[in-house]
This record gives structure tokens, C-alpha cells and sequence, in this order.
């Protein structure tokens, strides 16, 4: 199977909890077991890489009070997953604007990528206050700084902050959604793209199977002619 690296927009948390009569808050804590159910069934399939998209640049325009939620469920999990996370043989990366995330979740996040750094059996990167214009006008930025004006695409991918990652092969969006929502715009040039009516929630093994179904019927041309 050529699909190594599957990325996932996880979208619907909040209608979730509504349709349930909950506070949006319900709807992000029943968002972490499709998380773990998707890096289990990833490394069952031996996918090399799963990028899960988290919070994005412009999710900081919620109101204080669903952001603190979020981002106190987030220390609580990786409190407890990283380390089985670690167990798997799994590496853990994360990508995204550290500014703003405050010092208790950085040294979280620093120690779960030290701790895993030398893991191969699969590769978790988490998008967290990550937008995709950001990706691109930091990267553009950083060659401005540098006084280096001739970029040219292998440059820019050694420069933008996802440099390690390798180019989505296919980009899962729940939530019943058509969009990107400034997801990796770089790296998804030329990503398969599953867009699922399930609520993230409710996401499971057999509709993350669908979409690698969709991803091994596509014919993938980047461009080219296919004989
Ligand atoms: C995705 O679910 C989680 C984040 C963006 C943090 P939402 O919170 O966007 O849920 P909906 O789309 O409002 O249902
Ligand atoms: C995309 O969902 C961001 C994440 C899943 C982290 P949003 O709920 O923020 O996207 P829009 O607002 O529906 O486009
Ligand atoms: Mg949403």
C-alpha cells in the first residue's frame, strides 16, 4: 500500500454535544477515544505516519471559556497517553504556533517529543494552534531573515516548520464539511480527500476504513499521464 502518511481534520465535537443537550466541552472529551481508535487501527495497517489536526490558528476566536476546556483536556490526555503512546513505539511531534500555549503544556509537549524521538513504528503529529498560512508565511519569514532570497520548492520544504513530515496522502474531514479550514495548504498539494458525514465523535475503524478504500481505488497522477 503506498498510503503513508493519513492526516485527519477531526470536526463535529461541538454539534455532537448539542445534539445530545451537553455543553460543547462533552463533545472534545468523547473526541479523544476516535483519536486513539485511529492511531490503534494506523498502526494495525502499518501507516507510517497519522497527523491529527487539533486546534487551529483562528480556533483562538472561541470563547475563553470552550479554549480553556480544550486545552485543559489536552494536558489531562497527554498526562496519560503519552506514555502509552511511548509503550507502542510510537513518535510524537507536534506543529503549530508555541506562543500563547503557556509554559506548563510547552514542557508537556517538549518532554512526550524527547521521550519519543527515537520511536519507529509509527510517526502521531499533532497539529496544534497550526494554521496553514501561518506554515507558509513563517517559512517565507524565516527566508526573508535569513537575507536568502532564492527559494525555490526543495528550499521551502526544508524550511517550513513540517520539514520531517512526509506530503499527506490522505486527508480524512469529519463533520460533514467540505473544507480544509487552513489545514496543511503546503502539504496537501496533492492529498486524496475523504470527507466524512460522521461527527468526530462518532468516528470509527470501519469509516477510517472507507476513506483508505477511497485512497486505493484513486489513481494518483501528480500531473502526469497514467499508462
Ligand atoms: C472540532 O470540533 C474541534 C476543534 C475545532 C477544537 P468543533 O468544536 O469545531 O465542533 P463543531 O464543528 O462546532 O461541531
Ligand atoms: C477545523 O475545524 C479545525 C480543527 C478541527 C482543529 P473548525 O470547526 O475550526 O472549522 P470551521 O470553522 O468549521 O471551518
Ligand atoms: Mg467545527
Amino acid at each position: 500500500m503506498n498510503l503513508r502518511h493519513i492526516a485527519i481534520i477531526m470536526d463535529g465535537n461541538g454539534r455532537w454535544a448539542k445534539t445530545r443537550g451537553m455543553p460543547r466541552f462533552m463533545g472534545h472529551r468523547a473526541g479523544i477515544a476516535p483519536a486513539r481508535i485511529c492511531v490503534e487501527h494506523c498502526v494495525k495497517l502499518k501507516v507510517k505516519e497519522l497527523s491529527l489536526f487539533m486546534f487551529s490558528t483562528e480556533n483562538w476566536s472561541r470563547p475563553q471559556e470552550e479554549i480553556s476546556a480544550i486545552f485543559d483536556l489536552l494536558i489531562k490526555t497527554l498526562g496519560t497517553e503519552v506514555k502509552k503512546l511511548h509503550d507502542q513505539g510510537i513518535m510524537v511531534k507536534f506543529v503549530g504556533q508555541r506562543e500563547g500555549l503557556g509554559d506548563k503544556l510547552i514542557n508537556i509537549m517538549k518532554e512526550a517529543e524527547r521521550l519519543t524521538e527515537q520511536n519507529k513504528i509509527m510517526r502521531l503529529n499533532l497539529a496544534l494552534s497550526y494554521g496553514g498560512r501561518w506554515d507558509i508565511l513563517q517559512t517565507v519569514k524565516s527566508f526573508i531573515a535569513g537575507d536568502q532570497f532564492n527559494i525555490s520548492e526543495d528550499k521551502f520544504n526544508e524550511a517550513i516548520s513540517t520539514h520531517s513530515f512526509s506530503d499527506i496522502d490522505l486527508l480524512i474531514r469529519t463533520g460533514n464539511e467540505n473544507r480544509i479550514s487552513n489545514f496543511g495548504l503546503w502539504q496537501l498539494a496533492y492529498a486524496e480527500i475523504y470527507f466524512s458525514k460522521l461527527l468526530w465523535p462518532d468516528f470509527n475503524e470501519g469509516e477510517l476504513d472507507k476513506a483508505i478504500q477511497l485512497f486505493e481505488s484513486a489513481q494518483r497522477r501528480f500531473g502526469g499521464v497514467y499508462e
